[in-house]
């Protein structure tokens, strides 16, 4: 009886967990495509030679830090990574003239992508003393 209990917990307990796990997965992986398509883009032709095509970092002799979950790039606001990219950073180019704002705005959009819905969540909440400009 009462291992069929426990059974039985584990079942629901999967069950659960199937549950909230499918939409989240649908909705993850649709975004990048067909919410954000202009945002990839972006990354795919201008970042992802130095911060590597899913954001593994370290692509080539910039050593550009990795840009998904495993380091800190979901610590900067938004509107700090705005401005290095605009205007770069101590080893990163400046891509100002390269992208439009709105282009800037986009691949920011796709870097939240990235990141697990906590770390979204606090960088939003700290992006929130130092805004996206609007283009
Ligand atoms: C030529 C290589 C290069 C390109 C292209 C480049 N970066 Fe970077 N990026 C770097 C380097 C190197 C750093 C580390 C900071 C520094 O030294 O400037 C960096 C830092 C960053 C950071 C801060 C990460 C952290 O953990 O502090 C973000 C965010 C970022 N880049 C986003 C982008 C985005 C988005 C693009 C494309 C629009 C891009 N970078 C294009 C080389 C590059």
């Amino acid at each position: 009886m009462r291992r069929a209990i426990v059974l039985l917990s584990l079942l629901v307990l999967a069950g659960c967990a199937r549950g909230q796990e499918l939409p989240a997965t649908g909705a993850n992986a649709q975004q990048p495509v067909a919410g954000n398509s202009l945002g990839r883009d972006v990354y795919l032709r201008t970042c992802a030679a130095c911060h590597g095509p899913d954001g593994e970092g370290y692509a080539n002799q910039y050593k550009a830090p990795a840009l998904d979950p495993t380091e800190h790039a979901w610590h900067h606001p938004d509107g700090q990574i705005q401005r290095l990219i605009r205007d770069g950073g101590a080893v990163m180019p400046a891509l100002g003239d390269q992208l439009s704002p709105k282009e800037i705005v986009a691949v920011i959009t796709y870097l939240h992508t990235l990141w697990t819905p906590v770390q979204l969540e606090r960088q939003q909440a700290s992006s929130a003393f130092d805004p996206l400009q609007s283009p």
